[in-house]
């Protein structure tokens, strides 16, 4: 069976084709990240324009890559939500005109069920039960994961997410939106120990995360460095040294304790997040250490793509056929929609 997904719940549209014996057969993927650049983060009414732009070029560019014509594709998976709203009915709306004009089913995803699926894309699959650390620009969760479509919520952040923290304290640096990859490259030419940053609720007790306080507290050593002028490139490298630091240490610790807390020894990182490489590496070594295995999504499938939301809609057709819909009629999305919901 030849899964088509539809990625475009935010600020990147993502065509893939997933088959159920072949694996992934192709996929593709448009960032929005220079439209929005100059406003600072994501501008929703033209990041749906561009969503409309981009949909039908990237759906003939992943039936070109597989050689198929769209009628060999069995079924049609996309995200309904949580996302923006017009940004959602973008790819709601060409699912549903896909299914309806080719006569198939479709299904409808949930967009952090096809970031916790990822890993499953790559060789090396986890097995269930696993934990999840998921983290997005808009979430922080822990879950544990018992099965497709069995996620228990552990802890989740209290106010920002992780990569909202990255993007904010990015901004507060100068390097533009989204800034969490451009932090952590500032980040590795910088040194630790210079800045004294808060590792909040490290021992709370409880899985939850904060990090609002902690862009707080990079704020106000950015002041005090512009006020005796010492906001300079050797400054602002070293304290985001030190602020990846305190969130890769928060993001760890927290983590650790969900493995303790559940006797699981299978981890799984996904979400923007996951692409950072100071967490990879600091993982790998603290899961080693734990005896657990960590597994993180191939780089080009950690941000929103849409091969995650091809596997998802295999995984749960070839589950659950009857979730798979016939009735194309009425176009849905759940832009606010809590994965316990699924
Ligand atoms: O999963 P994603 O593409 O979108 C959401 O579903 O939210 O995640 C985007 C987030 C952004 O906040 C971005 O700055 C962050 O992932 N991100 C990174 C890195 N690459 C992307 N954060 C830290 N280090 C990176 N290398
Ligand atoms: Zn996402």
């Amino acid at each position: 069976m030849r899964v088509l997904g539809i990625e475009s719940s935010c600020d990147e549209t993502g065509m893939a084709i997933y088959d159920t014996e072949q694996g992934l057969l192709a996929h593709a993927l448009h960032s929005q990240v220079a439209l929005h650049a100059e406003y600072g983060g994501v501008v929703p009414e033209i990041a749906s324009r561009d969503h409309i732009q981009q949909a039908l070029p990237l759906l003939q560019e992943v039936l070109n890559k597989s050689q198929l014509n769209c009628s060999e594709i069995n079924a049609i998976a996309y995200t309904a939500g949580p996302g923006l709203a017009g940004a959602l009915l973008v790819g709601a709306g060409i699912a549903h005109g896909l299914a309806f004009s080719l006569n198939k089913p479709i299904i409808l995803i949930h967009h952090l069920e096809g970031h916790i699926l990822s890993p499953l894309l790559g060789e090396q699959k986890p097995s269930f039960p696993f934990i999840a650390l998921l983290i997005s620009g808009g979430h922080t969760q822990l879950l544990k994961v018992d099965d497709i479509g069995q996620y228990s919520l552990l802890g989740e952040t209290l106010d920002d997410a992780a990569g909202e923290a990255f993007d904010k304290t990015a901004q507060l640096l100068g390097l533009g939106y989204p800034g969490g990859a451009a932090l952590s490259q500032l980040a590795k030419k910088g040194s630790s120990g210079y800045f004294t940053l808060p590792r909040p609720m490290l021992h709370s007790g409880t899985l939850d995360f904060s990090f609002s306080g902690l862009k707080t507290a990079v704020s106000v050593q950015i002041q005090k460095l512009k006020a005796t002028n010492h906001f300079n490139q050797t400054n602002c490298a070293n304290l985001a040294h030190d602020f990846v630091n305190a969130i890769v240490d928060v993001l760890i610790s927290k983590t650790l304790f969900a493995l303790k807390k559940t006797k699981i020894k299978q981890l799984v990182v996904a979400g923007g997040v996951s692409a950072n490489e100071q967490l990879r590496t600091a993982l790998d070594v603290a899961a080693s250490q734990n005896k657990a295995n960590v597994l993180f999504p191939d780089l080009k499938f950690c941000t929103d793509n849409g091969a995650m939301i091809a596997l998802a809609g295999a995984l749960r057709i070839k589950r659950w056929p009857e979730q798979a819909l016939k009735n194309h009629h009425f176009i849905k999305i759940r832009p606010r929609w809590p994965l316990n919901m699924i």
